[in-house]
């Protein structure tokens, strides 16, 4: 997703905003450049591709001047290419734009601005906005913008600089993250404090309606109507060496094999062993209020959608509470029936995810009660909510997510097993699932210690055009986790299904060419899973199957056979998801696509 970087102060701008742009290459981006102010006039390079592409292109003479403004795009309006890569300019060229977001409503006021003469060069919705902060300035960049933002409609993250006012940035909220890095003598605005953790660690938030205004010395935070507001300065807690690759070929291996080290972080002091229960601190509503929830909703977006299918089953199971996951990007835009008997849970790695947040906005305004199970720490579904449980698995960079849907799960199970606990649920089985739990982090080592064995299998299928994964139960989720990370990686189609629904459709797609996995742990459903699988051989389909070990019952069967750990079967999805995250990785590599960084797809997706 499109990434923001200004800085003002007394050293060269643009070698620091190139070097805090490069921080953001993870979320995924087709474009990049950067603008530079000195004596009067400000100077904007930008190109198409990547960080490299912008860099090869100013080669020695970077730009000079001590305030700017940087950007890296996820094309929303218009093409990727050199035109619509940002910064914006006004038509003088005395007013420059990087943002985030879209204005949904820039047509309309493009061709406003087009009636009074105004000239544009890209297709894009920035550039308009660029145009009417030119149009309404009279000597205040802060009133320009903010008149300008008054005008248009939409999710934003912008920064602005202007020759008119040197050394001023001034930067606004609206559904897309921002924050202030404070400096000594130097700040910066940044839609990731990753870029300028290097700089700073001391962060001011932004809230949506809100502006910033900022200079190398000092900063002030309003609403739209320059009401000045006092706003908490956040410490920045985590490593930068924790979004480095620590010797792996990609982040997404290196954030696979660190699943024990994630899992147990997000188990850590959460479990009750003589309770059988789960302690969960950032849970702040009280045992009566949980008992009050009648019914309880799930929203999120891909693969956190999936976790939050795993949830559902479990909190069912486990708690006996009605409970049904959402599409964020449906639930937000239909009538859902919530009051106060109604919990929605909104479930995100990032925290940014716009259809999250809306989806949990939504809820609010309904009147129901809002909870999280987020991972980045201080990201705004983290502060819509009422309350919530971190994954604390650290920060995730690879585009397609791992080790944070494993979190997820586990912070789903813990969750559960507080609710179970409340309601039906004894201590001796709250006892058994949190021994259970205890064990998790050493079994996805032993899965892990078994890519090998993956290996073998991504060579022989790495040319194949289809895949099905099908799965049953708690697994019905990780066929379409495992069929969605061979898609997004890969670029191979896959499909995912409840493994009995095969027969109503996909069953045609199978010959001798289709290669189709199954998720076959001794779990409840296990007979039944044996039997689809004795439906696609019968069919010549080329089975790879996860079972359990010492299963040797398959043996005749299946073509490909991967072995996972004995657990219950609330926790089968840890173990199953593991090989199929290796498969499509393995897949990819020896296709040679981008892993981390997979073409149209950006880690944070907040546009809707
Ligand atoms: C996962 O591999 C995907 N890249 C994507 O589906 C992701 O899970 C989705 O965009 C939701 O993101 P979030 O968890 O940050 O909200």
């Amino acid at each position: 997703m499109c990434g923001i970087v200004a800085y003002t102060g007394t050293r060269q701008a643009a070698p620091l905003i190139l070097a805090a742009l490069k921080k953001l290459e993870y979320r995924g981006y087709d474009s990049g450049g950067l603008a530079v102010m000195s004596d009067g006039v400000i100077t904007v390079e930008k190109q198409a591709g990547k960080l490299r592409a912008l860099e090869e292109h100013l080669g020695d003479e970077l730009p000079q001047g001590v305030t700017g403004l940087g950007h890296t795009r996820w094309a929303t309006h218009g093409a990727p290419n050199r035109t619509n890569a940002h910064p914006h300019t006004d038509g003088t060229g005395t007013i420059v734009v990087v943002h985030n977001g879209i204005f949904e409503n820039f047509a309309v006021v493009r061709e406003l601005l087009s009636e009074k003469g105004h000239e544009f060069l890209s297709e894009t919705d920035t550039e308009v906005f660029a145009h009417l902060v030119g149009e309404l300035y009279s000597g205040s960049l802060e009133g320009a913008v903010v008149g300008a933002l008054r005008q248009m409609e939409g999710a934003y993250g912008v920064a602005v600089i202007s020759s008119h006012e040197p050394g001023t940035i001034v930067a606004a909220r609206r559904g897309s993250p921002l924050l202030v890095c404070v400096g000594e003598g130097e700040n910066w605005v940044t839609s990731d404090a990753a870029a300028t953790l290097e700089h700073s660690r001391s962060v001011v938030y932004l809230d949506d309606g809100e502006v910033a205004v900022v200079t190398p010395d000092e900063y002030r935070i309003t609403d739209l109507d320059s009401t000045r507001l006092e706003k908490t300065i956040a410490t920045v807690d985590w490593d930068l060496s924790e979004i480095e690759r620590g010797g792996y070929e990609h982040f997404m291996l290196k954030e696979i094999m660190e699943q024990p080290e994630s899992i147990s972080d997000t188990l850590r002091g959460r479990l009750l062993e003589e309770e059988g229960g789960a302690r969960l601190g950032g849970l702040h509503f009280s045992d009566e209020e949980l008992l009050s929830f009648e019914r309880i909703v799930l929203t999120a977006c891909g693969t956190s959608w999936h976790a939050a299918l795993i949830g559902e089953y479990m909190i069912e199971e486990l708690a006996q509470i009605p409970t049904e996951v959402e599409y964020a990007s449906e639930f937000r835009y239909r009538s859902p029936v919530l009051n106060d008997k109604t919990l929605v849970i909104g479930i995100s790695q990032s925290g940014e995810t716009a259809d999250t947040l809306a989806a949990l906005k939504e809820a609010r305004a309904r009147g129901a009660r809002t909870m999280g199970i987020v991972n980045v720490v201080g990201s705004s579904i983290a502060r819509e909510v009422e309350c919530g449980v971190y994954l604390h698995s650290g920060p995730e960079i690879g585009v397609a997510s791992t080790k944070a849907f494993t979190s997820q799960i586990v912070a789903l199970t813990l969750l559960s097993l507080k609710l179970g606990r409340l309601t039906n649920l004894s201590v001796l089985q709250g006892r058994e699932l949190v021994q259970a739990l205890r064990r998790i982090p050493g079994q996805v080592r032993e899965v892990l210690g078994r890519a090998d064995r993956v290996e073998s299998i991504a060579e022989e299928f790495k040319d194949s055009t289809n895949f099905l994964y099908l799965g049953r139960g708690y697994n019905f989720p990780v066929a379409l986790e495992g069929a969605l990370k061979l898609k997004e990686i890969s670029y191979i189609h896959a499909e995912g299904y409840p493994a009995a629904e095969m027969k109503h459709g996909p069953i045609a797609l199978i010959d001798e060419k289709m290669p189709v996995v199954f998720m076959a742990p001794r779990d409840a459903v296990y007979s039944k899973i044996a039997s689809n699988i004795q439906e696609v051989k019968a069919r010549g389909g080329r089975v790879i199957a996860l079972v359990t070990d010492g299963n040797d019952d398959l043996d005749g069967l299946v073509d490909y056979k991967i072995t996972i750990p004995e657990t219950l079967d609330p926790l089968t999805p840890l173990l199953c998801v593991l090989p199929l995250q290796m498969l499509a990785y393995q897949i990819a590599v020896k296709r040679g696509t981008d892993v981390d960084q997979p073409r149209n797809l950006a880690k944070s997706v907040t546009v809707e």
